[in-house]
């Protein structure tokens, strides 16, 4: 099938099969009595990742229906096209190339790993890949090397920042990070660097401007403020203590970074953490542990790029967000990741699944049949057993719950993982089993749907397992939807507003604005 011919979802001979399934209820607790095979037929192995699907509403039947519709939709066909680099982000006449910067480096190959067909032209799709990465590591490990450098802050917002957070917390929890202190600057609010600076020395700090278009006014404004500290401290040679990460390397150097780590356009802001704006991660990590990130994602990209649909767990994930989102009227998703490490995991997902498809048209510009983008939300277990789990219980929405589970922790304390992993457990099974309750009050419905993914530990190599078949499935429900995955056009409007109402801010002129704005404004230049 053409990938740019692929029907949309709901324009498919499939769509109104699985919309005369929903009349059915669908009840968990029979479903597992009815199938001794249940959990081996939903139970979905993507090394190093297992996955349970057993306690979601669906079962063999709508299963086939569900993929049925992948295949109906071409999302083979549209895999494949991203990951031979052909222009799938179409608003912006682009490939989509974050895939190809973990297979980049032929030397980071282990000997006998096997390369998908659709990914053996990486360096003629990205052909700076490979020197930038190799550029990147190097100067993390020239950093590692020495004592000079103590602190690294890295100074980008969203998909510059959300990512690069998220894995070096991760990787730091589990025991795999050392090195400089890194630390993450992203707000506009002042707060968040005035806590930081006095906690540095200009003479062992060096700053990453990360910033794909090297345009965004957070970072620049940061990025700004910094180099102001940096000169009043009394700190020399800025060169060697502001560095860029950027896909703009002539706005980068009118900045005044002489040193730029470079990446192309056809990696996302939400999906660039595996290029050389992973330089945080890579300072980290070291060149070890951010090259077994990436042969954990190549691991899932083998996956994605090979496993049938049937057993494909990216694609079974989307179809099953589809589900809930288009047959269930879920407005929301909630992740919790039961790892410390991975307390970061659901504001990083936001902006992967809610930039990505928070859209009301699809590629040719068509309003949208089908709802799109559910709100994704969560925080780490158990702490969210104590915030929110209550409405997850009882509450009049169903909420699909994707738990991530850890097996073997980093800390050696006694009596506390097992007790984290069986609370998780238990969660997923009240969820679904419910109870009736001597009083209305404590009756608790059940058959609430949940998902489980397992890790076996919180390495570089599951972390970049995990990231991968998140970014998998986001490319795989887009392109269920019909959807662009790979572009924002909504969040410029605000960008722009925001200059106008600065400038009336500063000078009163509020003639041009809305009697609302104007009148905020007239308040806060009056306090
Ligand atoms: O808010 C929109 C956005 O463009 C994101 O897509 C992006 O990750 C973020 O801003 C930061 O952009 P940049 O890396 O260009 O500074």
């Amino acid at each position: 099938m053409d990938w740019q011919t692929r029907p949309r979802c709901d324009q498919t001979a499939v769509w109104p099969l699985l919309c005369a399934h929903t009349e059915r209820a669908f009840n968990l607790r029979c479903a597992f009595e009815q199938d001794a095979a249940r959990l081996e037929h939903f139970g979905f192995d993507a090394p190093p990742l297992w996955a349970d699907l057993s306690k979601n509403l669906i079962d063999a039947g709508v299963q086939r229906l569900l993929n049925q519709l992948a295949h109906e939709c071409g999302v083979p066909a549209h895999r494949d096209a991203m990951l031979r680099g052909e222009r799938i982000n179409a608003s912006e006449q682009r490939a989509v190339t974050h895939v190809h910067w973990r297979w980049a480096s032929k030397s980071g190959l282990a000997p006998d790993e096997q390369v998908p067909d659709m990914l053996k032209n990486v360096s003629g799709v990205v052909p700076e890949a490979a020197a930038a990465q190799s550029d990147m590591l190097a100067f993390a490990e020239s950093l590692r090397a020495n004592d000079a450098i103590t602190d690294v802050v890295n100074i980008g917002i969203g998909g510059s920042d959300l990512g690069p957070r998220m894995a070096v917390q991760a990787l730091r929890a589990s025991g795999h990070a050392s090195g400089p202190r890194v630390h993450f600057v992203a707000n506009m609010d002042g707060h968040e660097l005035a806590e930081l600076l006095p906690r540095l020395r200009p003479t062992s700090t060096l700053f990453i401007v990360a910033s794909k278009s090297f345009g965004t006014a957070e970072t620049l404004r940061n990025a700004q403020s910094a180099r102001d500290w940096f000169a009043a401290q009394g700190g020399v040679d800025t060169a060697r203590h502001f560095v860029a990460v950027s896909a703009n390397h002539a706005a980068a150097r009118a900045f005044g970074a002489e040193r730029c780590f470079g990446f192309d356009d056809g990696v996302g802001g939400r999906f660039s953490l595996w290029s050389t704006l992973g330089l945080s991660i890579a300072i980290a990590a070291g060149r070890t542990g951010f090259q077994a990130l990436l042969a954990g994602a190549r691991a899932m990209d083998r996956h994605f790029a090979t496993a049938p649909l049937p057993r494909n767990l990216p694609v079974q994930l989307a179809l099953l967000d589809l589900w809930y989102r288009n047959f269930h009227a879920c407005a929301s998703r909630c992740v919790t990741p039961y790892h410390h490490g991975l307390r970061s995991l659901p504001a990083y997902l936001q902006q992967l699944e809610m930039e990505s498809h928070g859209k009301r048209v699809d590629l040719g510009g068509r309003p949208l049949a089908a709802a799109s983008a559910p709100v994704t939300w969560g925080q780490a277990g158990t702490n969210g057993q104590h915030a929110f789990f209550q409405m997850l219980h009882q509450g009049s929405d169903m909420v699909p719950v994707e738990f991530v589970l850890v097996r073997w922790p980093a800390h050696n304390l006694p009596g506390h993982h097992d007790k984290l992993l069986a609370h998780a457990l238990a969660q997923a099974r009240a969820l679904m089993l419910g109870q009736a309750g001597d009083a209305p009050e404590r009756d608790l419905p059940g058959n609430r749907p949940s998902t489980m993914l397992l890790l076996p530990d919180l390495s570089p190599h599951s972390l970049g397992a995990l990231l991968a078949l998140y970014e998998h499935r986001t490319f795989a429900l887009g392109s269920l939807w019909g959807v662009n995955s790979f572009d924002q056009w909504g969040v410029e409007l605000g960008k722009r507003h925001a200059g106008e109402i600065e400038a009336a801010l500063h000078s009163g002129e509020t003639g041009a604005l809305d009697a609302s704005t104007a009148g905020l404004l007239g308040r806060l230049r009056g306090c």
